[in-house]
């Protein structure tokens, strides 16, 4: 093959594949994931949790509204942490490790639906006992608890909660970057830009 022909082929493959359909699959996104979002943090708001925890169960589950299951509490974590309470990143990252183990204390039950969905006799991964036996051992664990306890799976599809319930809340503990989100230089700026743009060639 010339050099020329080998051109040829790469800018055909590159053609090709910007013409690809582009379709959201599974592990992007399944469900309602931003009406169980607003309904997890009505719960909160109702349920007395402190202002900025509130803003934790609205954006827990962000990384499924927008970019990916698999670990889902780690990178929402670190989507939001350059903009919210530390705290508050903490909480949501520690959420998925806590969702495994009850805490009797706070009425907090292992979910009937992971038994429905991993099976009665599933063990979470050995980094998952780990970083839960971490975050329960930390001055912040309640936090990251409070989202489980606020973790609406059974919600109800009927009730539609506005965004804009949850707007002054955003305000005062989201700090939005003047550029948006994706165009600063925070260290997750990338990230953003990705689930905008989730297959720019390069
Ligand atoms: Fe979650
Ligand atoms: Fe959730």
């Amino acid at each position: 093959m010339s050099m020329l022909e080998r051109a040829e082929a790469a800018e055909r493959a590159m053609a090709e594949e910007l013409d690809r359909t582009i379709v959201k699959s599974v592990i992007y996104v399944s469900g309602d994931p931003a009406n169980h979002l607003m309904q997890s943090a009505r719960l909160a708001q109702k349920s007395g949790v402190a202002d900025k925890l509130v803003l934790a169960c609205l954006i827990h589950d962000i990384a499924i509204a927008g970019f990916i299951r698999g670990d889902h509490g780690y990178w929402a974590a670190q989507l939001v942490e350059p903009y919210v309470d530390e705290e508050v990143a903490w909480a949501i990252r520690y959420h998925q490790a806590l969702r495994f183990f009850p805490d009797e204390s706070v009425g907090y039950e292992y979910p009937k639906m992971y038994i429905k969905l991993l099976g009665a006799d599933y063990q979470p991964d050995p980094y998952i006992r780990r970083d839960y036996e971490y975050a329960r051992n930390h001055t912040w664990y309640m936090s990251a608890r409070l989202i489980c306890i606020n973790d609406l799976y059974a919600f109800d599809p009927t009730v539609q909660v506005q965004l804009e319930e949850f707007t002054d809340v955003v305000g005062r503990h989201f700090r939005q970057p003047k550029e948006g989100l994706g165009w600063d230089s925070s260290p997750s700026a990338h990230m953003w830009r990705t689930i905008m743009m989730p297959t720019k060639y390069l």
